[in-house]
């Protein structure tokens, strides 16, 4: 998962080195994700040039791989800060108060969820249930879950993604 240091192990995005990401991974069973997937694991995010890289070699139009893209919440347009907070948005913590929450990070952040803050140190995101869905809503900080969240541990979540 996502530590503080994860942006440094992250290559920058190489159309050679994203070529051959897409080779090795075109001739298996669902290749536009597990390409998808492996650009991500390899870049950080998805560069965009990759998209008709990918519909060139799948033979797929560039709309087809844009959907998939879209459809799946964890892949990235841009690179993500040295924090990744994420806050479930599923149908049960949204009706636990999830929208207040959600636009409270938003607020301390400064930023829309499926943003970077400014200085790169943060990405509030949403996700769509942790497995944990309870009277209150759950979040997920560089890969821990945090369960029951009200304003207070919320605002402790947000000050610990911006340190
Ligand atoms: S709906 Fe949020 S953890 Fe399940």
């Amino acid at each position: 998962m996502t530590s503080p240091h994860e942006r440094s192990h992250y290559e920058s995005w190489d159309q050679q080195r994203g070529a051959e990401i897409i080779a090795e991974h075109s001739l298996q069973e669902g290749a536009t994700l597990v390409i998808l997937h492996a650009l991500q694991e390899a870049f950080g995010h998805v560069p965009e040039p990759a998209i008709p890289m990918i519909a060139a070699a799948l033979n797929l139009s560039r709309a087809e791989v844009y959907g998939v893209f879209t459809f799946y919440h964890d892949f990235r347009k841009k690179p993500a800060g040295r924090h990744v907070l994420k806050l479930c948005r599923a149908e049960a913590c949204q009706a636990a108060g999830g929208d207040a929450l959600a636009a409270r990070a938003e607020r301390k952040l400064g930023i829309a969820i499926g943003n970077t803050t400014a200085d790169e140190r943060v990405t509030f995101e949403p996700i769509y249930c942790l497995g944990l869905c309870a009277t209150a809503p759950s979040a997920m900080l560089d890969g821990r879950l945090v369960g029951r969240l009200d304003e207070q541990r919320l605002d402790a979540l947000v000050a610990e993604a911006q340190r």
